[in-house]
C-alpha cells in the first residue's frame, strides 16, 4: 500500500530550495554509500533554478559530484543553446560551475530535428546506462518535477497522448497549445523513482496546487505521478500553499 504524499509547507521559497538541497545532499549520500553513484532526473521551467543556484553556491551542501549523473526528465524540441532549453538552465545555473565530469551528464538531444528519434535516443541512453532488459524502467534516486498551471508536469500535459503511454520510457509529446513537441519521461519512469520530489512556489500555483492536492477527481497529469516503490515528497512555500485546506500553514 502507497503511504500519501509528504508535503512540507515552509515559509518562503529560499526555505523551499534550501531543503530541496538538504534532500538531495541525503539522498546522494545515501545512493552513493550503498550503490556508488547518485541518480538525478532533473526538472526544467524556471522554480527549480534557484535551487541548481543553491547547490553550485558556496553555502550547498558538500556533494559527490563526481559520483552524480544527470539526466532530464523533460526538454524542449530545441538546440542546447536555445532560450527555453532545460538543459542549457540546468548547464548555467549549476554544471558549468561544478566539478562534475563531462561524462556524468546526459541531455536530451533536442536538437535533432525529428523529435520521437531524439526520444528514442533518451531511451537507448537509459537503457545503457541502467542495463536495462526489455520492459523494465530505470529508477532514478531522486527525479525534481515542477507544476505548471494547467497541472502538467516534466511535459505530460493535460490532453495529450503522452498520458496513455506505459511501456515506453521517453516519448516525443506533441503539445498543441505550443504547437511543439516536448521530449519527456513517461508515467512508469516517473512512478519508478525512489523519490519524487515536486518543488512548487508562489500565489500564482496555489489554486492548481490546492486541486492537485486536495481534488481527487481533478485528474491532472501531476496526478498520476505516484512512485510504486518510493517517497513523493511535495516541498511548497506559504504563498503556493495559501488554498490549501488541509496541509497549509495558516
Ligand atoms: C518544463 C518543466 C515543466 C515545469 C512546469 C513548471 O520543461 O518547463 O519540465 O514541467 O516544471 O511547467 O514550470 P515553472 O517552474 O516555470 O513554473
Amino acid at each position: 500500500m502507497k503511504s500519501g504524499p509528504d508535503i512540507r509547507v515552509l515559509d518562503t521559497a529560499n526555505d523551499v530550495f534550501r531543503a530541496a538541497a538538504n534532500e538531495w545532499a541525503t539522498l546522494s549520500a545515501e545512493a552513493i554509500r550503498t550503490k556508488g553513484n547518485f541518480t538525478v532526473a532533473l526538472s526544467g521551467g524556471s522554480t527549480p533554478r534557484a535551487l541548481y543556484a543553491l547547490l553550485a553556491s558556496s553555502s550547498a551542501p558538500k556533494l559527490a559530484w563526481d559520483r552524480t549523473f544527470f539526466f532530464w526528465g523533460d526538454e524542449r524540441h530545441v538546440p542546447p543553446n536555445d532560450p527555453e532549453s532545460n538543459y542549457r538552465m540546468v548547464n548555467e545555473a549549476m554544471l558549468s560551475k561544478v566539478p562534475v565530469p563531462a561524462q556524468n551528464i546526459f541531455r536530451i538531444h533536442a536538437e535533432e530535428t525529428d523529435a520521437p528519434a531524439a526520444a528514442s535516443s533518451y531511451e537507448r541512453t537509459l537503457t545503457e546506462f541502467f542495463h536495462l532488459r526489455p520492459g523494465e524502467f530505470p529508477r532514478f534516486d531522486l527525479t525534481l518535477l515542477g507544476l505548471g498551471p494547467d497541472g502538467h508536469t516534466a511535459s505530460l500535459f493535460p490532453g495529450t497522448v503522452a498520458l496513455e503511454e506505459n511501456q515506453r520510457l521517453v516519448v516525443a509529446n506533441w503539445v498543441a497549445k505550443f504547437n511543439t513537441y516536448r521530449i519527456t519521461f513517461t508515467y512508469p519512469v516517473l512512478n519508478q523513482s525512489a523519490c519524487v520530489m515536486f518543488l512548487v512556489t508562489g500565489k500564482d500555483k496555489s489554486e492548481i496546487l490546492r486541486e492537485v492536492l486536495e481534488n481527487p477527481g481533478a485528474n491532472l497529469p501531476s496526478q498520476n505521478v505516484r512512485p510504486t516503490h518510493g517517497r513523493l515528497l511535495w516541498i511548497v512555500d506559504r504563498d503556493a500553499a495559501s488554498s490549501l485546506r488541509s496541509h497549509g500553514i495558516r
